[in-house]
């Protein structure tokens, strides 16, 4: 059984002192960074785009996983490369050609992931599985951060295990939203992989050790995989 990979999202971070917020979570034991990246068109909220995953690049060595909610990601994808993506996914819903988007990413030489919105139907994705090394599981609606996780996520997740079980094919499980203290250990259960966690680490007066703390939930609730 592989450890839990926590990934902090960034969009809860103190810019003002990004890169001493992600050291404090990397020594808590995060191995992603999470950048969320929003096109006010996609999503009803903008954030930030290549820059500043430039700065989190340069802030650490840690593994730097792009979530693209924009529309039209193939005009930009280049530009999250040189910024330093080791994995960057697309949602589902925003690219009209995603096949070509998943090949685009993967031409560079980098992991390529999709993502998929909560009222999206997981069968939607199935063609496409055998292709992405990550599906992101959105288990809120995408825009903002700190909103509440949506309980029928749950399901979804064990419904994806099941679905990447009966393909033998292989991919990690990101789930992405609302993730806190008292449900990481319930996520982790259903069969998850990688933790998307942003207000619940950042906010947090102790940063390292609200990581800690979630992997150790994460730990325990792969132990008790259902
Ligand atoms: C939502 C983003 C999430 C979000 C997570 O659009 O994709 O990554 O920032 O933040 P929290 O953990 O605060 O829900
Ligand atoms: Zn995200």
């Amino acid at each position: 059984m592989t450890a839990p990979i926590l990934a902090p999202s960034i969009l809860a971070a103190n810019y003002t002192h990004l890169k001493k917020d992600i050291e404090e979570s990397i020594k808590g034991g995060a191995q992603w960074i999470h950048c969320d990246v929003m096109d006010g068109h996609f999503v009803p909220n903008i954030s930030f785009g290549p820059l500043i995953v430039k700065a989190a690049n340069e802030s650490t060595d840690a593994f730097l996983d792009v979530h693209l909610m924009i529309y039209n990601p193939d005009d930009y994808i280049e530009k999250f490369v040189d910024a330093g993506a080791d994995l960057i996914s697309v949602h589902i819903e925003a690219t009209q050609h995603l096949h070509r988007s998943i090949e685009l990413i993967k031409s560079h030489g980098i992991k390529a992931g999709v993502a998929v919105n909560p009222a999206t139907s997981l069968q939607n994705l199935e063609p496409i599985l055998p292709y992405v090394d990550l599906v992101i599981l959105m288990s809120v609606n995408p825009g903002f951060g700190g909103q509440t996780f949506i309980e029928q996520s749950y399901e979804r997740i064990k419904d994806l295990v099941t679905i990447r079980q009966k393909d033998g094919i292989d991919f990690l499980i990101e789930v992405d939203g609302g993730i806190n203290l008292e449900n990481i250990e319930h996520i982790s259960r259903c069969g998850t992989d990688v933790f998307v966690a942003g207000s619940s680490v950042f906010k947090a007066n102790d940063i390292e050790s609200r990581v800690k703390e979630l992997i150790k939930r994460a730990s325990h609730g792969k132990q008790l995989l259902v």
